[in-house]
């Protein structure tokens, strides 16, 4: 990886991950491609090239591709899952025309890409416990239709045109940094927020309900190792399970409440998060990413929400107006 775009570099992950690969590669071009309407700002916009870069266009992404000499492309463009079932054309515009225009000037400008798949790739026919890396995908949300097209599509460039596409499917992703929108495991990232703001939470997903969940920095060092995989290690591709943690809202709630004593939670069912939700697995296993290219978290519950509330607690509390964190 030298010379690098990022397309969604606004977004929850492309925000962090532009950050990181600038520290990481400090003499290389990490290039933060952005949509109008979500310019890049602060150190984001200020410590590196920045794009307008619209998935939809093609054109635009081979003239940024030629530009900055780019050979790695890191795809986060997409519509979370629950917002994407209220625009479901433009869900499949994003996740798999933007695809194949971003397979497409890879193939033409020997570009490796990053797309990441989910948990939601998943459906109601898969094992839901520790679900196997090869296994039924049927979803029934658009999201996930995107996410296994994405994969089938990304596996299909590397075997036919030997186009290096690697990835991931992550589990709902925890962050303090820009919030994700319109998903249906933000409830776990929302939940901070509240406890730090002195709020009482309204959890739209039942008791009881698991998810996987990974901390925003182990999935950032996943994007990253498995674009430095050793290419001859790698039975799969597209994409590798990753899992670090799985609960379900009483546990987050019981944890937070270790560090916030005061704070309360009440569950509001939203309809379509929860028929999403029980459609996905409540456990990964990732032997093959550990197998094939030495995956490995380091965050769990306990060390994610007391690094979360420390970060929220800077951002949202300087002067301590909310609560007290023990
Ligand atoms: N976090 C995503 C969502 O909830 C899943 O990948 O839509």
């Amino acid at each position: 990886m030298k010379n690098v775009l990022i397309i969604g570099s606004t977004g929850q992950i492309g925000s962090e991950l532009t950050m990181k690969l600038r520290d990481l590669y400090p003499a290389s071009g990490i290039v933060a491609g952005y949509i109008s309407g979500a310019e890049p700002k602060g150190d984001l916009l200020e410590s590196g090239p920045a794009e307008i870069v619209d998935i939809t266009d093609a054109p635009r992404i081979a003239e940024v591709v030629r530009k900055y000499n780019i050979d790695t492309i890191y795809n986060l463009a997409a519509l979370l899952s629950a917002v994407a079932e209220t625009r479901p054309q433009l869900a499949w515009k994003i996740g798999v025309g933007g695809l194949y225009n971003v397979l497409e000037v890879a193939r033409e400008n020997n570009c490796a890409v990053f797309t990441p798949s989910s948990i939601g790739s998943f459906g109601d026919a898969t094992p839901h416990i520790q679900t196997p890396q090869d296994t039924i995908q049927r979803p029934k949300t658009i999201y996930g239709v995107t996410k296994v097209t994405g994969e089938l599509l990304s596996d299909y460039y590397a075997h036919r045109f030997g186009v290096d596409t690697r990835s991931v499917r992550f589990p709902g992703l925890i962050s303090y940094t820009t919030p994700p929108g319109g998903g249906t495991t933000d409830y776990a990232v929302d939940i901070y927020y509240s406890a730090i703001k002195g709020e009482k939470f309204h959890c739209p997903i039942k008791s009881g309900t698991f998810m996987d969940m990974m901390y925003m920095p182990d999935a950032l060092r996943a994007a990253v190792e498995i674009m430095e995989a050793d290419p001859s290690r790698l039975v799969h591709r597209n994409s590798f399970n990753i899992a670090s943690m799985s609960f379900d809202p009483e546990i987050i709630y019981a944890k937070i409440k270790e560090y916030v004593p005061g704070f309360e939670m009440e569950y509001t069912p939203d309809p379509l998060r929860q028929a999403i939700a029980d459609s996905w697995p409540d456990s990964l296993d990732d032997t093959c990413a550990r197998e094939e290219w030495d995956w490995k978290p380091q965050y769990d519950l306990d060390a994610m929400t007391r690094d979360m509330l420390a970060n929220l607690k800077k951002k949202l509390n300087p002067e301590k107006k909310f609560v007290e964190v023990k």
